[in-house]
């Protein structure tokens, strides 16, 4: 058979309009970082830089959180909840409106494909607003009481693997709550949080109750200590999880923590094998493997393990990875220099350790970061790449005999977010998850996300839900606690 080529088939860039530098956004304005400093973001598939993206220090947290408090003060938590509720639905509005925009802008800057930004990230977040937006009247059914109270002044922390996936999951309910908000994105990912403070002007959002301020850890950290805040929400690294909660713990903040995670996907001998390789191609390799609830360690029944294994390296030459604005594309490119050197050196150690590699063949850009996906079978669960969250798209196939010796290695880590299980059999499928510890667990499917399902982990994987009725009362108190 001849070998059968995909014609390319390119999104425009002409779509988004990034202009060459962006300052912080506080008070409804866009405003000059007062030492003047800045960084480039730059486009993780080409190398070119993109924008000049203000960095923001204390003095500029310091007014961004003053900004917000004011507006707390005299207008939002004055507001009739319903008043609040329209604000959201008008931006969830134009987010959509704005679709394809933000799907540009996103690829462009992080580097996942064109076809997930424009199908999920951008869908889910207008959807974030919508669902929260539908809340913002009906609080006192949100679980805290018959008269839920804001929080106040929230500090609001993202990465850069969903960027406006993961703000529209900290603005939405912090907002429908009744709180204002100073949000910080990564470093490497600034651009659609900058293109939605666009939105709030447009949607005629009163001037600081949404503060975006951009800049590094440092830049964070600031935001963790600044004496001011009331909670802050963070979804990263467990590593900078543990610095926070130690930085908040004689105070009065209170905090959720999305952090990593190390997801068992399960597959027993009676799964549909087809349905459940695509189920694990999509665990692992959807958005690059940078995601926490990733299914980043194949358990496979022993008997069944050769022939799924097989099935499953089929599948992966298929998979196609390039140019992230193709709309053909499958796998984009890795969001860093320094996300793909941690993605190697975790792989490396799986070598060294005894764990056979396996990659699908195919053909990498010369310039940007990428890698090619990747399996590693006969892995232990003594492996650094069993127990260490790789972040990227590198699998690794453990076995199994009996569904307890399954459960068993599932919930031997340290994490607990997520998990999956594929079987014929509804009973061992209620038995199984009731016995995972994780968060999220996913049956005959994987990486299933919506609005109204609260999203968190056990263990190290963090603390508190988003989502949801549970994701809301993070954002709200009695009204006794708040009188102390
Ligand atoms: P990170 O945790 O350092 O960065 C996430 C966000 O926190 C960024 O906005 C960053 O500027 C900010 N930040 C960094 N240090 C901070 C501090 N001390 N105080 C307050 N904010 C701070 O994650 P990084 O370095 O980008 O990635 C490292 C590893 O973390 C990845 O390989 C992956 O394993 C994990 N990670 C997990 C994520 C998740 O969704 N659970 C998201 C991003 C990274
Ligand atoms: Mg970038």
């Amino acid at each position: 058979m001849s070998e059968f080529e995909y014609a390319s088939a390119p999104e425009s860039k002409e779509i988004a309009k990034i202009a060459a530098s962006y300052d912080l956004f506080i008070g409804g304005k866009f405003v000059k970082a007062k030492k003047g400093k800045s960084f480039d973001t730059i486009n993780p598939a080409t190398e070119e830089v993109l924008a000049k993206i203000a960095y923001a220090d204390k003095l500029d947290i310091d007014l961004a959180v003053k900004t917000a408090r004011s507006a707390y003060t005299k207008i939002w938590s004055k507001m009739p909840a319903k008043e609040r509720g329209k604000y959201l639905y008008r931006i969830a509005r134009i987010l959509q409106e704005r679709a394809r925009e933000f799907a540009v802008v996103e690829t462009l800057d992080n580097g996942k494909p064109i076809r997930e930004s424009r199908d999920t990230d951008i869908p889910l977040a207008a959807a974030h607003f919508f669902y929260h937006a539908g809340w913002a009247d009906k609080l006192e059914y949100a679980g805290v009481g018959s008269k839920p109270k804001a929080l106040g002044v929230v500090g609001q922390i993202i990465p850069w693997n969903f960027p406006l996936l993961m703000l529209s999951w900290k603005i939405a309910p912090a907002l429908a709550a009744g709180n204002t908000v100073v949000l910080k994105p990564a470093e490497t990912t600034p651009l659609t949080a900058l293109l939605f403070a666009e939105v709030c002007q447009q949607a005629g959002l009163p001037d600081g109750v949404v503060n975006i301020i951009t800049g590094d850890g440092i830049t964070g950290a600031a935001l963790v200590n600044h004496p001011d805040i009331n909670k802050i929400a963070f979804t990263g690294s467990t590593e900078v999880g543990k610095a926070i909660a130690r930085s908040i713990a004689a105070t009065n903040k209170s905090a959720t923590l999305e952090l990593g995670g190390k997801a068992a996907n399960i597959v027993f001998e009676d799964a549909a094998f087809d349905e459940a390789v695509e189920g694990i191609v999509n665990g692992i390799f959807f958005n690059q493997g940078h995601v926490c609830c990733a299914g980043s360690r194949l358990l496979l029944q022993e008997n069944i393990a050769d022939e799924v294994v097989e099935k499953l390296k089929k599948r992966m030459s298929l998979i196609r990875v390039g140019d992230p604005m193709d709309k053909n594309t499958d796998l984009g490119a890795i969001n860093s220099a320094e996300q793909l050197k941690r993605i190697k050196e975790i792989s490396n150690t799986g070598d060294a350790e005894g764990a056979q590699r396996w990659s699908a063949e195919c053909k990498l850009p010369t310039k940007g970061f990428w890698m090619a996906p990747t399996i590693f079978t006969g892995v232990s669960q003594a492996h650094r790449i069993a127990r260490e969250e790789i972040f990227g798209p590198v699998l690794s196939v453990l076995t199994f005999r009996t569904p307890a010796e399954a459960i068993e290695k599932a919930n031997n880590t340290m994490y607990g977010l997520s998990a999956g299980i594929w079987s014929d059999k509804g009973s061992k499928i209620l038995w199984a998850a009731q016995k995972l510890k994780a968060g999220v667990i996913w049956s005959n499917t994987f990486n299933k996300f919506d609005p109204a399902s609260p999203f968190g982990g056990y263990k190290e994987s963090g603390w508190g839900r988003e989502g949801g009725r549970h994701g809301l009362a993070g954002y709200l108190t009695s009204e006794s606690k708040v009188k102390k």
